[in-house]
């Protein structure tokens, strides 16, 4: 059986009470995070983006490695950043693909494929310029300075700035698991824009057959179907990582190329 399995809905009451009676250690920090969407809806009920900025803010302030993933240790930190990398290279990730990393945090997995990359073709884009700080800190750690990849800050996920046909590979690790719908779709509707002929993008979500929900508007669960057919909308194809599921992770994979009529036109 694989590793990774649908959630079930923890929004429900019912959830919540037999997770804190489980887990009696972990109501305080949950109890911070509620007062914190709460103080931060007052301010930015209107925009995911600035919400989650302030988030990422609120949580590289106690550590990036905690900021990007729920188990803060620096080797599980590394772990997590080693399989992503581990897979494309297994997908055939080479070292002349041009690569763009949507939500690329402080590089858990980006100085793996920076470090494997030809020098220029690494391009991270963040909506947190906290974390793209502590991005920076991963380069000068790991000595990269001279593949000089991009890490830029970026509002929405429209590339408005970026050339159309340009990405080999587009990654986006536990992005969508913390995005709205209409942040995806978003995404949906551009990324065809600047995939290269032939190129593919990859991204991880929190998976549900049940429900779906969120979680304190940071935590969102979503069908395979509704993102396969929210991809198609936009003339793109999708498909669950069967291969991903195996492996030592919570979240699904799904698998994102364009269709042939709209890569004939963005390859054309
Ligand atoms: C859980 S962290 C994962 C970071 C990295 N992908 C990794 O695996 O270590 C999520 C990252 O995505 C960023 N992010 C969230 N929503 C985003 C969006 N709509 N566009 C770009 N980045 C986003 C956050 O600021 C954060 O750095």
């Amino acid at each position: 059986m694989g590793a990774t399995h649908p959630a079930r809905n923890r929004s429900s009451l019912a959830h919540q009470v037999r997770y804190a009676l489980s887990h009696p250690g972990r109501v305080p920090a949950h109890a911070r995070r509620a007062v914190r969407d709460a103080l931060l809806r007052l301010r930015y009920r209107h925009d995911h983006i600035a919400y989650y900025r302030a988030v990422m803010a609120s949580d590289t302030a106690r550590g990036a490695e905690a900021a990007v993933g729920h188990n803060p240790s620096r080797e599980q930190w590394a772990r997590i950043g080693r399989l992503q990398f581990d897979y494309l290279v297994e997908h055939g990730l080479a070292p002349h693909h041009r690569m763009l990393e949507i939500g690329c945090g402080n590089l858990r997995a980006g100085r793996l494929f920076i470090g494997h990359l030809d020098t220029g073709h690494y391009y991270g884009i963040d909506i947190s310029p906290h974390i793209l700080l502590a991005a920076q800190e991963t380069l000068v750690r790991e000595g990269l300075q001279h593949k000089l990849p991009y890490l830029v800050l970026a509002d929405d996920l429209t590339f408005s700035f970026l050339p159309d046909g340009h990405f080999d590979v587009v990654h986006a690790h536990s992005v969508f698991s913390h995005s709205p719908r209409h942040v995806i779709e978003e995404c949906f509707a551009h990324v065809g824009r600047i995939l290269a002929p032939g190129g593919f993008f990859d991204f991880t979500f929190d998976r549900t057959e049940g429900e779906e929900h969120q979680v304190l508007h940071e935590d969102f669960y979503y069908r395979t179907q509704t993102l396969v057919d929210l991809a198609a909308r936009h003339g793109l194809a999708a498909r669950l990582m069967d291969d991903w599921e195996r492996l030592p992770h919570r979240q699904s994979k799904i698998r994102v190329t364009a269709l042939p009529e709209r890569a004939r036109t963005v390859g054309a």
